[in-house]
């Protein structure tokens, strides 16, 4: 297991824009299969490498029905979108908390594997959404830029 920290949205590295991915090499390896550890771990849909303090366009969305059907995303581009939601979105970067964030219902995005070939991958509801969350990562953006505003303690609670 690689576990890596965590940082929050205080850290400066989560709002830099990251640098493409040039070297498909063990060194990169190593941070895919660290994130992936770290993502199981922390029960979480999707984590962006600057969340781990690494300034890189790497993305792991878990996309199964099922847990821990995890995808790599190496320079991830969005290529379509289409529709609308609105809805609670929360970030492991900004732990404990839900905010409101308006959406596209469908993404489709272009990205590299870990061997550098290109691949497209798409998605609705809460695939589109965390597609959506975790390339805005990658450009310095955390979601509570874009929320109309935290949920309620009261509205936390009723969801349980
Ligand atoms: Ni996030």
């Amino acid at each position: 297991m690689g576990l890596r920290k965590i940082l929050t949205d205080k850290e400066p590295a989560l709002h830099k824009v990251c640098k493409p991915v040039t070297n498909f090499d063990s060194k990169l390896f190593k941070l895919l299969d660290d994130m992936r550890d770290t993502l199981i771990e922390s029960g979480g849909v999707g984590l962006a490498a600057p969340q781990v303090g690494i300034l890189r366009r790497v993305v792991l969305v878990d996309v199964g029905e099922e847990n821990n059907e995890i995808v790599e995303f190496i320079n991830p581009e969005m290529l379509e979108t289409d529709g609308e939601q609105y809805g609670p979105e929360g970030c492991l970067s900004v732990p404990g908390k839900y905010g409101l964030v308006k959406r596209p219902y469908y993404a489709k995005v272009r990205a590299q594997d870990r061997n550098g070939d290109w691949f497209e991958a798409e998605g609705e509801e809460l695939i589109a959404r965390c597609f959506c969350h975790e390339l805005d990562h990658l450009d310095g953006i955390v979601y509570t830029e874009k929320m109309d505003r935290f949920l309620t303690e009261e509205e936390l609670n009723a969801d349980e």
